[in-house]
């Protein structure tokens, strides 16, 4: 697996900019973390990645993000979970459904054994017949990154997720995601210092993706 970024740069729709130049090369599968301080861009460069922008957020962005051979700018809105997963920082944008099942089941048509497979592997099935939104901010993360993984997408990024684990849920996790990269995943975990960036990953600062 690989992913490219050449030259990315990113603006709001009112023009300002948010990343500039970032080249960055992951040419095969594994764990990276990408660490740097707060508003200096990591989430605005997971949207990139993953073609949230410009998909579906209407930003101006400038340079190729390229994963698994695939150009994210031309990529359809339906198959972009096939190849980016994400976590967001925020899972409250990400929740949808009313109930857990529905929202881990939503990418692949409501599958209940497949829905049943994945919350035992993350130690969630507890969580399965909850109302998604009397969930714990690190609950609503393993939930999405379970939806998320559902459809067995090629790159996932973890905004700031592994912060709001508990060291239990946080060893495990990265354990599952350590054995899916010896497949072929490329597992990007966010964090706002290098600290928080789970031993066992290549470290790279944000500063070091500047052009
Ligand atoms: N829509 C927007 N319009 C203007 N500025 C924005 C917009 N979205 C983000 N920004 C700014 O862009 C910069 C990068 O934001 P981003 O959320 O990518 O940072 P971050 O590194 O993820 O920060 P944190 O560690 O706090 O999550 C910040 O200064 C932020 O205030
Ligand atoms: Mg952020």
């Amino acid at each position: 697996m690989t992913l490219f970024l050449n030259n990315v740069s990113v603006s709001s729709n009112d023009g300002t900019p948010l990343i500039k130049n970032i080249t960055c090369s992951l040419p095969m599968a594994g764990m990276y973390g990408i660490y740097g301080p707060g508003g200096c861009g990591k989430t605005t460069l997971a949207y990139a990645i993953s073609g949230i922008i410009p998909k579906f957020l209407d930003y101006e962005i400038s340079g190729t993000v390229k994963t698994a051979d695939r150009d994210m700018a031309k990529i359809s809105k339906h198959e972009i979970g096939k190849v980016v997963g994400i976590v967001f920082q925020n899972p409250d944008y990400q929740i949808f459904f009313h109930s857990v099942d529905l929202e881990i089941g939503f990418p692949i048509s409501f599958d209940s054994k497949k829905v049943n497979d994945i919350a035992d592997t993350l130690g969630i099935s507890h969580l399965l017949n909850r109302p998604s939104d009397q969930l714990s901010y690190g609950e609503k993360k393993l939930v999405i990154l379970a939806s998320n993984l559902t459809l067995s997408p090629k790159v996932i990024i973890l905004d700031e997720v592994f912060s709001s684990l508990d060291e239990k849920y946080g060893q495990r996790i990265f354990t599952l995601l350590q054995a899916l990269s010896q497949k072929g995943l490329i597992v990007i975990i966010i964090e706002n210092t290098r600290g928080k960036i789970p031993l066992g990953c290549i470290k790279i600062p944000f500063s070091e993706l500047k052009k």
